[in-house]
């Protein structure tokens, strides 16, 4: 019985590797899975902060790089954004715009 389940789901494993390419995450999903805690994931919104899936890459670009050069103390926002350069914060942004 137990060598059963294990031939099943070495069939299941070995059809999955043979059937798809190498899985790579979507540009910048690995950068804004940091916000995901409290956006939601995909930024799709947690029911208490500021839902960002669908906002523009711009706007949501030039709100990061606008925390990030007034670096306030003691904001959440500002720990973020300090935290990535401008590339990143781009990539970041470009992800949550294609999110619906
Ligand atoms: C610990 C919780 C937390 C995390 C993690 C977090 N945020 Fe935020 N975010 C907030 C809060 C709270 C606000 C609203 C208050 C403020 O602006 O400081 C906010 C506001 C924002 C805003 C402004 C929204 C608006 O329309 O005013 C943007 C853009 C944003 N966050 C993007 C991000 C991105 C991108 C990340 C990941 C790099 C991130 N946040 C991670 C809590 C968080």
């Amino acid at each position: 019985m137990k060598k059963t389940l294990v031939i099943t789901l070495a069939a299941v494993g070995a059809t999955g590797a043979l059937g798809q390419q190498p899985q790579t995450p979507p540009a910048g999903r690995l950068l804004a899975s940091n916000c995901f805690q409290c956006h939601g994931t995909d930024g799709k919104g947690s029911g208490t902060f500021e839902r960002l899936a669908g906002k523009s890459s711009n706007e949501i670009y030039n709100e990061l790089r606008e925390m990030k050069a007034e670096n306030k103390r003691g904001e959440i926002m500002t720990i973020h954004a300090v935290g990535y350069t401008d590339v990143q914060l781009r990539a970041i942004a470009d992800y949550f715009a294609r999110q619906r």
